[in-house]
């Protein structure tokens, strides 16, 4: 899906996350791939719109993981993941990784997750982004 804009991307990410189901087994989660700059904070924040979070949805590289409390929505909780900074996997487990993961009333997006691969549920929702400047590629796989 060809996006144009900010503002595209933005109505992209709410649409995304409106016709979202939540899964019951575990946390909800959405990884987003793509090089840096490629628009997967701008779609984190998209998402965050379409949950009525009101409050500045900024990247979380250097916190790591940023949670938002969600009322009136499927989830309980906005987690947005950055980890672009994790070396390996275990140092996600120390935050506490298992539990957020365990649990369905948590909606987890994570950016880079290819730093941490292995803890990354089969059931996740995969998003690519392409492009640079104000044309971007959004790819969903299932
Ligand atoms: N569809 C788009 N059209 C125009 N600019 C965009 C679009 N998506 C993202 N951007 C801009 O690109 C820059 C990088 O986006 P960002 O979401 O931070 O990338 P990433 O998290 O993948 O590194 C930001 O300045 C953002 O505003
Ligand atoms: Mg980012």
């Amino acid at each position: 899906m060809e996006v144009r804009g900010l503002e595209a991307m933005y109505a992209e990410a709410v649409h995304f996350v409106a016709t979202l189901a939540r899964n019951e087994d575990g946390a909800t989660v959405v990884v987003l791939s793509g090089d840096l700059g490629a628009g997967k904070t701008t779609f984190t924040q998209g998402i965050a719109r379409g949950l009525g979070i009101e409050e500045n949805v900024t990247s979380p590289t250097f916190v790591l993981e940023k949670i938002y409390e969600l009322e009136h929505q499927k989830w309980l909780h906005l987690i947005h993941i950055d980890a672009y900074r994790l070396k390996d996997a275990r140092e996600l487990e120390v935050l506490g990784w298992n539990e957020i993961v365990f649990d369905p009333s948590n909606l987890i997006v994570v950016e880079w997750p290819e730093h941490i691969a292995t803890l990354i549920p089969a059931r996740a929702i995969r998003v690519t982004l392409e492009g640079v400047g104000d044309s971007r590629e959004v790819k969903l796989y299932g």
